[in-house]
């Protein structure tokens, strides 16, 4: 068949027969059809390709819209009246009077903690406040990850345990030398390469109390909090020493200063020059350690880099060859193989894929077995786990060039 109508000639002259002239429309006809089918595939194709997209667009636009909601304050209930409640702001302890529908004013007690909006006006009635900082500040006496179930990082963790476990299990080394070891520690590098692992590890090892804040949930949750919680969060690590703070995500509470002046970055602000003077104000041989973690380096504001704070900067990277080798037979410690697994292999396959990755492959692998009611896992699930898990992240990729 040809290409194009062009390629069917039409050799029309005085002698073509009206035969003639009828096949070779016939066939120009064949070929137009031919390509009207191949256009409408290329048509479905798009219009699917195009769907997908308008539904990612539409994620998108609906998250951005929650991100640009104003943010809440914190206020308390001094009294409820006929005409009114009197509540009084934290952060700046100005009283007003706001209304509230019945509804919630029914509910409403002194004392009660609630969130108000801009106009002041009461949105919601707020948990007592210990159960917020235990939502913000997990304390655990010592986590479960040891440093065998990290795969790779050697290096990094050779640095991380230098700077933090050192210090803590043998501060003799440090006096005798006349050194003092690096207050804070910040890991920094992509999503799910082990970071928040590797001080859980740490912590675990020197059987301190860890304490772990996550930055992004100081700051998105309620504003007015921000610098007495981190306040709070020393107060509880000097109760428990010997103890490791942990703040993950330390980004959200202490990136750069924008041009926008919004109340919510002013409270950022405020939270992180709290976390400077307590860092300053902190005897950095005593038995609490700081480590954070952010996978957006940055956008770190640089005060917070400065000598006597977070000084020790580890470089935590996405896993080379050896490194997905090693995180592949650590996860797969502990599920049922049915074959002899070439790790070799696996970790080849998965070039630029993060441990969280592997991680959710061999999960996934597992999903599979489990489907087709098998209790061991084949190579070809963990073969079909990464084309999957991997291709999700393409995915992701496109929709944020896309965005
Ligand atoms: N090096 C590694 N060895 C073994 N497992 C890993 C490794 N890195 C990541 N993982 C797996 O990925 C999960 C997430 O890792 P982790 O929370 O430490 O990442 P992170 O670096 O803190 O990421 P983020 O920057 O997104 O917070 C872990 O629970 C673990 O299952
Ligand atoms: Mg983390």
């Amino acid at each position: 068949m040809s290409d194009t109508v062009e390629d069917v000639d039409l050799p029309f002259d005085e002698e073509t027969t009206v035969q003639d002239k009828l096949e070779v429309m016939r066939r120009r006809l064949d070929v137009l059809q031919n390509e009207n089918e191949q256009m409408r595939d290329k048509l479905l194709d798009a219009n699917a390709e195009n769907n997908k997209y308008q539904q990612k667009l539409e994620r998108l636009a609906h998250e951005n819209e929650k991100l640009k909601q104003a943010p809440l304050f914190v206020a308390t209930v001094q009294e409820v009246t006929e005409d009114g409640v009197i509540i009084k702001q934290h952060g700046n302890n100005q009283e007003a009077v706001t209304t509230v529908h019945d509804e919630l004013k029914t509910e409403l007690q002194p004392k009660d903690r609630v969130a108000v909006n801009n106009s002041l006006s009461i949105v919601k009635i707020l948990d007592a406040e210990t159960d917020v900082r235990a939502r913000v500040m997990q304390v655990e006496q010592s986590p479960d990850v040891t440093y065998g179930d990290i795969g790779g990082l050697e290096e990094q963790l050779r640095d991380v345990r230098e700077t933090v476990e050192l210090p803590m299990r043998r501060p003799e080394l440090f006096e005798t030398v006349g050194i003092t070891p690096p207050s804070g520690v910040l890991l920094h590098g992509p999503p799910g390469t082990g970071k928040t692992m590797m001080a859980k590890a740490v912590a675990n090892q020197t059987d301190a109390t860890f304490i772990k804040m996550a930055g992004s949930e100081l700051v998105h949750k309620f504003i007015g909090e921000g610098a007495k919680l981190v306040r709070d969060l020393f107060t509880v690590a000097k109760e428990n020493e010997p103890s490791v703070i942990f703040i993950d995500e330390i980004d959200a509470i202490a990136s750069k200063r924008t041009e926008s002046k919004t109340s919510g970055d002013a409270e950022v602000q405020r939270t992180m020059m709290q976390l400077l003077s307590e860092m300053d104000g902190f005897e950095s041989r005593g038995e609490i350690r700081i480590m954070a973690a952010t996978n957006r380096f940055d956008m770190l504001d640089r005060a917070i880099l400065r000598p006597g704070r977070f000084d020790r900067l580890i470089e935590v990277p996405k896993p080379n060859v050896e490194g997905r080798r090693a995180i592949f037979e650590i996860h797969t410690r502990e599920m049922s193989l049915a074959d002899e697994f070439d790790f070799e292999v696996l970790a080849e396959q998965t070039e630029g894929a993060s441990g969280a990755e592997i991680a959710a492959i061999c999960t996934e692998a597992g999903m599979f077995a489990i489907r087709d009611e098998r209790d061991a896992i084949t190579l070809e699930d963990v073969e079909q786990a990464i084309e999957k898990v991997l291709a999700e992240e393409d995915d992701d990729e496109i929709s944020k060039t896309f965005a």
